[in-house]
């Protein structure tokens, strides 16, 4: 029964939420190194295994429930359910020798029942508070079900919309996707680890898995080491600072070298350079993938290659498994290495609370009680309208009640593709669809018409699409991508409509009648196939059970305020493209045939980053600063004026950019470094001020030192990376001012 008395002496220490103050790491540390002396070298491997065990069936597999008996495995991932992980956890508490609690994990990515939107439709609610909120609900959720660790949040940067995995993400800035990321972090955690209801967080995939060549997702990726601190590392950076317990690497090799063997990164940087002291997961098989990558001729390579660049547990690859312990019997992996790792893993689950309480907020009564509360629904419903984006308007939207309109598309009448990618243990009837959305709002059938399928090449319903279409004022077209389209291994080649549907957009418009294209999908598309034929296209994403709700919401007068957290590109053959690329030493003219752009098509993007239209117009003044100069220590106000031209309320992203236009390397056009949102009433101005500190100005010179060199800056505020003021300033300092010690 040592276990218990472990137990009841790390209850009187209260540890807080991931990096823990260091009283209470030492004390942790003391338990922890307890218990690893008690351990054989098997029972230590097992900690820094994680099988999958699918679903919420009981009883456990006999073949599973011997490994927990035996001490085998430290944590399944994918088992579900209050009352299963209650069993399994059972057989570790009682069956197994040293009844170390197993740790239980899921994807749970944008809610656990209750599905909120895709992370990057929250993203584009550029409101970290309120997508904490969301976090927090998924975590309350989950662990009601018996889970106590997420594979969340994914902060990889994306540039590239034919990547299905864009989805998951908050889009392709490092300052908006850092805040999202640690805004995530906080709300999963809590305000401490030891909660019931906190779920530790688990940043991913570390690192650049979001710039595979060619979007494809698994492929190869080539940046330089700039481009991965500058553009790829800070979410992940701000994840670790917001105390995130773990993180998990990425499938992707990067130069060469496959993340799951890559010390620079999870050693030198994750622990040398962020002291992170969580541990660190595997993806899935990723550790034995490096048997086809081509770095391990065996898996006992593979397993000898990931544990000594810092991975320390493998999900499902079975490496650890079958050789770590013969690998530190052969000398070939040092015991204080594997010791470490164990270390860390224990560490996470006496954080938690495990020791504790094995079966922690896990609990039939609770789960029954709070998944899919009225109060998160209702939360899922403000994220969902807070994240769609207005991209065209031409005076349809908002519609009148007394309007008559015809609903028509593929996922009018659809659930389940509301609720995306990743969607946890989300249920297609908890998803309230657009046609049941808008039919109880106005409290009487719509005309409808599926028109055609999403994706497969069949016209045959066009004709009672726009029949039906014929006799509406507007005809409201819901049209876009199944869940399946974005999310892992889901890249596409193409970014337009799948299948008929711009034909059908076009067929209906055809008619006169007025269009709204309502799109659902999970990354940017190129619009060109339909934009024309659009009065008003509203972004929705994959907006999650209340999308239904949401959408009706706004296309009845509930003001669009979410901003794009990521380029629209006009045509596939654009891509990679986003806001905050370099100029190059020919600039695109128009005029100018050698410049760098394309004969067959224009550079501009379809919808710049940050873009998004109101119901209302807003009239920003000219940009002002405190002063023309910035010093070491100091900062500047950069302050702008934003008046609500409009004759409705509604809010505005105000958005603060910057760029250094010479440099010993070469700079972005624009960075992000600051934005606000705003509510405003009719007819009401607010000015809004943006403290600038030198630290905003960084960037890594030519020997990879985070400075800030001296000379000139240019600050632009706008609603958006295109429409934008400027005001110059200076950076005084006697030299490049240093931040870093590296
Ligand atoms: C994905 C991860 C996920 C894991 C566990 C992998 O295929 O890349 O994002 O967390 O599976 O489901």
């Amino acid at each position: 029964m040592r276990f218990l008395v472990l137990g009841a002496l790390l209850f009187a220490i209260p540890p807080p939420a991931g990096q823990v103050a260091d009283a209470h790491r030492d004390a942790v540390d003391r338990r922890v190194d307890s218990l690893l002396s008690l351990m054989t070298l098997e029972e230590k491997v097992g900690q820094l295994v994680q099988v999958a065990v699918e679903g919420e069936e009981s009883p456990l597999a006999e073949e599973y429930a011997r490994q927990v008996r035996l001490g085998e495995v430290g944590s399944f991932l994918n088992s579900i359910g209050a009352s299963r992980n209650r069993e399994i956890q059972t057989i570790a508490m009682t069956r197994s020798r040293l009844k170390i609690p197993l740790l239980f994990g899921y994807d749970v990515i944008h809610g656990f029942r209750t599905v909120f939107p895709i992370p990057l439709a929250q993203a584009s609610t550029w409101e970290p508070d309120l997508i904490e909120k969301a976090a927090r609900v998924a975590a309350i959720e989950a662990s009601s079900a018996g889970i106590h660790w997420t594979f969340a949040p994914m902060v990889d940067i994306a540039r590239d919309p034919r990547w299905g995995r864009i989805a998951e993400g908050s889009g392709e800035d490092p300052l908006l996707g850092s805040l999202m990321a640690a805004a995530r972090v906080r709300g999963f955690q809590g305000d401490t680890l030891a909660r019931r209801d906190a779920l530790l967080a688990c940043p991913k995939h570390y690192a650049a898995y979001g710039a595979a060549e060619g979007g494809r997702d698994y492929n190869t990726v080539d940046i330089s080491e700039r481009t991965l601190r500058e553009i790829y590392l800070p979410p992940f950076e701000a994840a670790v600072r917001a105390g995130a317990g773990t993180l998990m690497c990425s499938f992707n090799e990067i130069a060469g070298v496959p993340s799951s063997g890559n010390r620079h990164l999870l050693t030198d940087i994750l622990r040398g350079e962020w002291k992170f002291d969580g541990f660190v997961v595997s993806d899935w098989g990723s550790i034995g993938e490096m048997q086809q990558h081509g770095v391990a001729g065996t898996l006992a390579e593979a397993a000898a290659l990931g544990i000594t660049a810092g991975v320390d547990m493998d999900m499902e690859s079975g490496a650890y498994h079958a050789h770590l312990a013969d690998l530190v019997r052969a000398g070939k992996v040092p015991l204080p290495l594997l010791d470490e790792s164990v270390r860390r893993v224990l560490r996470a689950k006496f954080r938690l609370g495990l020791f504790d309480d094995p079966y922690r907020g896990g609990d039939p009564a609770r789960e029954k009680t709070l998944l899919l509360a009225p109060e998160h629904r209702n939360l899922a419903r403000e994220v969902a309208r807070h994240s769609m984006v207005l991209l065209k308007n031409s005076n349809v939207l908002p519609l009148r009640k007394e309007q008559n309109v015809a609903l028509i598309g593929p996922l009018a009448d659809n659930r389940s593709d509301l609720l995306g990618c990743w969607s946890g243990n989300g249920r297609e009837e908890d998803a309230v669809a657009v046609r049941e959305g808008i039919e109880r709002m106005l409290g009487h059938p719509v005309p409808y018409a599926r028109g055609c399928l999403v994706a497969p090449l069949d016209r045959r319903g066009f004709a009672e699409a726009v029949e039906v279409a014929r006799k509406a004022d507007v005809a409201v077209l819901v049209v876009g991508e199944t869940a399946l389209m974005s999310g892992e291994a889901a890249s596409r080649s193409t970014l337009g409509l799948p299948g008929v549907q711009e034909e059908l957009v076009r067929a209906v418009a055809a008619t006169g009648v007025p269009v709204v294209v309502v799109l659902i999908n999970g990354r940017p598309l190129a619009v060109g196939g339909f934009e024309e034929s659009a009065g008003a296209i509203l972004e929705a994403w994959a907006p999650g059970v209340e999308g239904g709700n949401a959408i009706v919401d706004i296309l009845y007068g509930a003001n669009p305020s979410g901003r794009l957290p990521v380029t629209f590109p006009r045509s596939v053959g654009q891509i990679p493209l986003y806001y905050n690329h370099k100029n190059t030493g020919r600039p695109f003219q128009a005029e100018e045939r050698f410049t760098s752009k394309y004969i067959d098509g224009e550079n501009s993007p379809q919808y710049p980053f940050g873009f998004g239209l109101s119901y209302t117009t807003f009239d920003y003044s000219s940009v002002s600063l405190s002063s023309p100069l910035l010093r070491e220590g100091g900062s500047l106000t950069v302050s702008v004026s934003v008046r609500n031209s409009g004759k409705v309320a509604g809010e505005e992203v105000v958005q603060l950019y910057i760029q250094d236009p010479v440099a010993s390397v070469t700079r972005p056009v624009a960075e992000l470094k600051a934005f606000r949102k705003v509510s405003l009433r009719p007819g009401e101005e607010q000015r809004v001020d943006f403290v600038l500190t030198p630290e905003m100005l960084a960037m890594f010179d030519l020997s990879m030192h985070r400075v800030v060199e001296p000379g000139a800056f240019i600050a632009s505020v706008g609603g958006n990376a295109r429409d934008l003021q400027s005001a110059a300033f200076q950076f005084e300092s006697a030299g490049p001012y240093r931040l870093d010690r590296r």
